[in-house]
């Protein structure tokens, strides 16, 4: 594989299809100012996770896994008047960084943060009937992938467009018995998106600025 390449084309079309503006600049730079982990998606994978709101219609996104909410702020840009994003992040000092970002950005208006871990805020949600969301994107810790794929769908509807980041991790989902959890936790969800009639679903391999990795999306039926 030639990474310095796929690097350089990564870069070339950020620059032509998702250059930065201010409120993205600012978010990044806080994101690497305050020492959280800088493992937001790449500008290229904000401007498909933005394009497939707008496809889908989407008026209720689910995010789980905020960070400095730099997906969300490509995610709800998508959103037409009136509509609203909920995003679910363990860390308060993450969501801290993400509420500054999210009201830098002018989406505070449409963007809530609920902190706590989301495999105990999801069933509180389902309680709320806060459901059905239009689009649900999955992107917090890798060992419970599927569990949250249980959860976006008892809170979906058939047309939800259900996306998850991080599902090919260099490949390592190829081994049979991944001895990382990480990659045991994605290739236990690839193979459950897989087998379930309910979901029509791809996975996309994507290179460049976040390495080798991949992007499952689906479509409830
Ligand atoms: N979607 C973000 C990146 C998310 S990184 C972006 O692309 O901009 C993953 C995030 O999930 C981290 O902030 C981490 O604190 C959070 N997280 C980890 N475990 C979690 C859990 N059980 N519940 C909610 N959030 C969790
Ligand atoms: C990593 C990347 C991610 O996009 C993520 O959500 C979690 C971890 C990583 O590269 O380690
Ligand atoms: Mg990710």
């Amino acid at each position: 594989m030639n990474e310095t390449i796929f690097g350089q084309v990564d870069d070339y079309i950020n620059n032509l299809f998702s250059p930065a503006d201010e409120a993205l600049q600012h978010a990044v730079s806080s994101i690497a100012s305050s020492g959280i982990p800088q493992i937001s998606v790449s500008a290229g994978q904000g401007k498909l996770l933005h394009i497939l709101a707008k496809l889908s219609g989407a008026r209720k996104i689910l995010e789980i896994g905020t960070l400095g909410g730099y997906s969300t702020i490509w995610l709800a840009r998508a959103l037409p008047a009136g509509g609203k994003l909920l995003t679910l992040e363990l860390d308060p000092a993450h969501a801290a960084v993400a509420q500054k970002n999210i009201n830098y950005a002018g989406l505070d208006g449409k963007v809530e943060i609920r902190t706590g871990n989301a495999l105990e805020t999801l069933p509180l949600l389902e309680k709320e009937n806060a459901g059905p969301f239009d689009l649900i994107f999955i992107d917090a810790d890798k060992e419970p992938y599927a569990t949250y794929l249980e959860w976006a769908l008892k809170l979906s509807r058939p047309g939800t467009v259900i996306i998850a980041d991080n599902v090919i991790r260099e490949g390592k989902v190829l081994e049979e018995h991944p001895a990382d959890p990480l990659v045991e936790g994605v290739s236990r969800f690839n193979k459950a998106l897989a087998a379930n009639t309910t979901l029509t679903g791809t996975i996309i391999q994507t290179v460049g600025e976040k390495n080798h990795d991949g992007i499952a999306i689906a479509i409830v039926n």
